[in-house]
């Protein structure tokens, strides 16, 4: 940044920020001045809501710059990809993506490429970004993604083609940056980061870094605002939200005044903020998931009547293998507790199917589970063997098998799903509208508590409101129905 006069550059975060927003506002000035347009930015998203919610910033910060939202990546003059690496496949697809790119950088229709998120955080791959494709303009990871002004502005007022800047662990948290939500009626709310469960097939932990909770003074802030703003449903975000409290990033009175402050306290303090009418949460590690929440979320009404519980596996025996912490009879002893106090709750889950050493009797096991639980929704996954995790090391099972193991859960899982997630038909459930149907023509769509979708007729006057819908008909995953007063 050698054109740079550091005296007037602030030191503290969110401030030195704003200042490269503004600086880098000047050459979205010049561009103006040329074309006769401002130019146009696409972020596009892999992985979780953890990604979406960081998206959600760069977003904002590039608009404070200056840049318009093209509609599709390939309109964009700027495009992001905050990536995912939590399977192989995620990574595969980025390299696909890139690969079609190049042509349009090189023809000068498109002018940067940046890259950010989980996959940046493995040496190895920046390593490869940087030999094979030098054409990508900027490299970050998710410790510094809020740094995205300062290297977009060190890109284009240097003479480096290619800005790479990864940190190996949090320097600072910094909150209160730009940002542009998807929808203007409900929100995704970080209340803790990273993941020390090292479960063994994971690499979100080397990613993602050791677990941070944000005071709940911040996350108080931080609701009370987007209730101000009009903001009905919140949705707080953590890789295990029962662990919530455990390491704290700041000082906190709250907690000083009472240290065994956990989750559900968190959970119910939410729920007294006026404005806000429904709280979601996720993810939930079946290891830490206390009575005490069942309890809150059985008496308290704005709570979300649905649990993510990934079980990975139904095996005890690939549960301890995977670092999981609990046996299949403590999964499903957990599960019992939560239906005896919360009969309608929806539970969904992710499996893993071809972990080291399963044997068919383990996914009978898997099965089994499946089967007792009836969970609405499963989400199915191959195993994928991670560079770094111990997994990594152990002895893999040919694809074949996994394959064909793989097709056997995916149709017992559809089987049950689709009769669990039927047993709403007829009801009447309150649901919160949530867009126009892109294919059925006079329909929007809406989300019951339970988190299963429902299509009806209605207009986008709906959208952001809370409405009761008789549920007419079930198909699988979600509804159509007819709404009623
Ligand atoms: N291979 C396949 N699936 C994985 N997941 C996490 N790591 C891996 C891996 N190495 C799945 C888990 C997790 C979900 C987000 O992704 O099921 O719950
Ligand atoms: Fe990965 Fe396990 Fe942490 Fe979930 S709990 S993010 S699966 S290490």
């Amino acid at each position: 940044m050698d054109n740079l006069n550091s005296i007037n550059i602030p030191t503290s975060e969110p401030a030195r920020q704003q200042y490269f927003m503004d600086r880098c506002h000047e050459f979205i000035e010049d561009f103006i001045n040329k074309n006769g347009k401002a130019p146009t930015f696409y972020v596009s998203t892999f992985g979780c809501q953890m990604n979406a919610r960081d998206s959600e910033k760069l977003t904002g910060i590039l608009e404070r710059i200056g840049y318009q939202e093209a509609d599709k990546e390939d309109n964009a003059d700027f495009v992001i990809f905050n990536t995912c690496t939590v399977r192989e496949n995620a990574n595969q697809k980025l390299y696909g993506h890139l690969g079609s790119l190049k042509k349009r950088k090189e023809s000068g229709k498109l002018m940067l490429i940046g890259i950010c998120g989980c996959m940046m955080q493995q040496p190895e791959i920046v390593d490869h970004i940087r030999e094979k494709y030098s054409f990508v303009d900027i490299v970050f990871g998710t410790f510094n993604f809020y740094k995205l002004a300062e290297l977009l502005y060190s890109r284009l007022s240097g003479s480096v083609k290619q800005v790479i800047e990864v940190l190996n662990a949090p320097e600072i948290n910094v909150e209160n940056l730009p940002e542009r939500k998807k929808y203007n009626f409900k929100s995704g709310v970080n209340i803790m980061y990273g993941c020390n469960n090292f479960c063994t097939y994971c690499i979100v932990p080397y990613v993602r870094g050791r677990e941070r909770s944000r005071t709940p003074e911040d996350i108080f802030e931080e609701v009370q605002k987007l209730a101000g703003e009009g903001y009905v449903e919140i949705m707080l975000l953590g890789q295990n939200v029962n662990s919530y409290g455990v390491n704290f990033l700041e000082d906190s009175d709250i907690i000083k005044n009472n240290p065994d402050y956990s989750f559900p306290d968190l959970l119910e303090d939410i729920c007294k903020i006026d404005g806000i009418k429904r709280v979601r949460f996720m993810t939930s590690h079946p290891k830490d998931l206390s009575d005490k929440l069942i309890d809150v979320i059985a008496r308290n009404p704005k709570i979300a009547k649905h649990l993510h519980l990934p079980v990975q596996s139904g095996s005890t025996k690939v549960l301890k293998a995977m670092n999981r912490r609990y046996t299949k009879e403590d999964y499903l002893a957990l599960v019992d507790r939560i239906k005896a106090k919360l009969p309608d709750i929806s539970l969904t889950t992710d499996i893993m199917v071809g972990f080291p050493g399963e044997t068919e009797e383990d996914l009978q096991d898997t099965i089994d589970v499946v089967r007792k639980v009836g969970y609405d929704q499963a989400f199915t996954f191959i195993y994928s063997v991670r560079t770094g995790t111990p997994a990594a090391k152990m002895e893999q099972l040919p694809a074949e098998v996994v394959n064909e193991r793989f097709s056997r859960l995916l149709e017992v899982v559809r089987e049950v799903s689709a009769e669990a997630s039927a047993r709403f038909e007829g009801q009447t459930k309150e649901v919160l509208v949530e867009n126009v149907n892109d294919h059925m023509e006079g329909y929007v769509t809406g989300r019951m508590d339970n988190n299963i979708l429902v299509h009806f007729p209605g207009d986008n006057s709906l959208i952001g409101t809370f409405v009761n819908v008789k549920l007419d008909k079930a198909h699988g995953f979600y509804y159509t129905g007819t709404m009623v007063e």
